[in-house]
């Protein structure tokens, strides 16, 4: 009773944040509606869930896009579907209305059993024997076969978040009447899909593999991150019946991660790198600096959070992505757009990139990594208006003077806390600049709000892959975390 109190009270509020941005009672809030971003995103918001929803087939595939040539995007990634899965669980928490949460919760159920459908294979990255070796196929057939041509693979990240996204299918079966009479027949499945996830992570997080833009060979900073995540939610999972075991196995597994993850600071570049050992793939890499890091970031967000968006190297990083890009790409010398509103540079999956979204020339700039951008601005802001304290370090003082109309006060050392009149500027700082990213995707988006892949470098129209899952997916959750931190500020 007291927990179905509380969780309506959550989705109560959910409904609230996505959709506040109307409401524009505050003084930052109604600065942005001058240009009618907040109603902007709203209905892009809204756009993003009927073209994910667009791109979820009858058997729980999750295309990556339907572009099937130029580039062939039509297969089931297994990364790309988690985080798309995601945004459908968020949809159903948030919704009143029983004919679209009952939808919702079939999209989960199909996506569960296509899970388990392609976990039951071999693949060319190994076999189920070998502690399931063959979940590290990075991408599939529509069918659900494995994809049977030469590729970057394995690529270790897909198990660990397909576990989480698993896992949170799995407890809101749990907890909500129309989800357990929708998944009463799959738990023993799903549970044991979700357990063989954990076993995969913990077992293989070592091996060499390809980094989530499937180029290059190595250890990277993105896998590392969201198995951590997936351990530590999965020693949560299993403690809960019983599994002291297992549970102590993840944490021992986590904790060797962390110790792992420390390898990839680079004091010299003053960056958190993507790759350490590389042993194939690309070798033109040369600066390592790559925005996976702040998707990791993003993305390792549980219930505990590790190498958050607060972390100080983190948002070195940050800083080191947007001065990086905003010099590289050409478009980026505009820096507003037609009503004069300031805009933030478009940035790209790392500077070295060739990837043009068909083949091989220049890369462009991505939404996604733009939109994580934006998502690691209010993210970070939410928690300093949780923790109640901003220290200034010499890792982040570059990326807090570059906060219009606040940075240039700060230097290491200092601490803000509530009650000082910078605390809250810095926030609302934070706040703004996450809404120049998302200005800048408006700017480059189609007339009707559809997303491609990539934004041109010298054109800025867009280009690659239509209607990418992973692009609405990004945009959902950076707006999502606006909202979110929009109810904070009202506070
Ligand atoms: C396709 C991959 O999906 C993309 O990430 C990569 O950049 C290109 N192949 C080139 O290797
Ligand atoms: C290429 C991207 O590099 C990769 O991260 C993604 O999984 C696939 N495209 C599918 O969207």
């Amino acid at each position: 009773m007291l927990f179905r109190l509380k969780a309506s009270i959550l989705s109560a509020l959910r409904i609230v944040s996505l959709v506040l941005p109307c409401s524009g009672t505050m003084a930052q809030a109604q600065d942005f509606d001058r240009n009618g971003l907040d109603s902007w995103l709203s209905s892009e918001q809204a756009l993003a869930a009927t073209k994910i929803s667009a791109n979820l087939l009858g058997n729980g595939a999750v295309l990556a896009s339907p572009s099937r040539s130029g580039p062939n995007y039509y297969f089931h990634w297994t990364r790309d579907a988690a985080l798309t899965i995601d945004v459908v669980l968020d949809l159903y928490v948030a919704s009143n209305n029983p004919e679209d949460r009952a939808a919702y919760l079939q999209q989960a159920q199909n996506y569960v059993d296509f899970s388990l459908k392609i976990q039951s294979q071999p693949t060319l990255s190994g076999s189920i024997q070998d502690h399931f070796a063959n979940f590290g196929e990075p991408k599939f057939e529509v069918g659900g076969v494995g994809f049977s041509q030469p590729w970057g693979r394995p690529q270790t990240d897909g198990p660990a978040l397909r576990a989480v996204s698993l896992m949170r299918i799995y407890k809101l079966a749990q907890q909500r009447l129309d989800a357990q009479r929708q998944f009463s027949a799959s738990m023993t499945g799903m549970k044991n899909a979700l357990l063989a996830d954990l076993e995969y992570t913990a077992y293989h997080w070592r091996d060499q593999g390809y980094d989530l833009w499937e180029e290059v060979r190595g250890q990277h900073f993105y896998n590392a991150m969201v198995q951590h995540r997936a351990l530590v939610a999965g020693a949560a999972f299993v403690n809960t019946y019983g599994g002291q075991g297992d549970a102590r196995r993840y944490l021992a597994e986590a904790a060797a991660l962390e110790t792992h993850l420390a390898r990839f600071w680079d004091p010299g570049r003053g960056y958190f790198v993507e790759t350490i050992d590389r042993s194939g793939g690309l070798d033109y890499k040369s600066s390592n600096l790559d925005s996976g890091v702040v998707l990791a970031s993003l993305h390792a967000q549980g219930e505990q959070s590790y190498l958050s968006p607060t972390d100080d190297r983190i948002l070195a990083t940050a800083h080191a992505l947007r001065s990086t890009f905003a010099a590289l790409f050409p478009i980026n010398s505009v820096s507003r757009d037609r009503a004069q509103h300031q805009l933030a540079p478009a940035i790209g999956r790392y500077p070295e990139d060739r990837y043009d979204g068909v083949g091989s020339s220049q890369g462009h700039p991505w939404f996604i990594a733009t939109a994580a951008l934006a998502e690691l601005s209010y993210r970070a802001a939410a928690l300093y208006a949780a923790t109640d304290r901003i220290l200034i370090t010499a890792q982040n003082e570059a990326f807090f003077a570059d906060l219009a109309g606040v940075g240039q006060g700060l230097h290491r050392g200092d601490t803000l806390t509530r009650g000082d009149a910078t605390f809250r500027n810095v926030l609302d700082a934070l706040l703004r600049s996450g809404d120049e990213y998302l200005a800048r995707i408006r700017f480059h988006s189609a007339i009707g709000g559809e997303l491609t892949e990539q934004i041109d470098r010298y054109t800025g129209y867009e280009r690659g892959a239509i209607d990418l899952s992973w692009s609405y997916a990004s945009l959902f959750k950076a707006v999502q975390a606006r909202s979110q931190l929009i109810l904070v500020l009202q506070q």
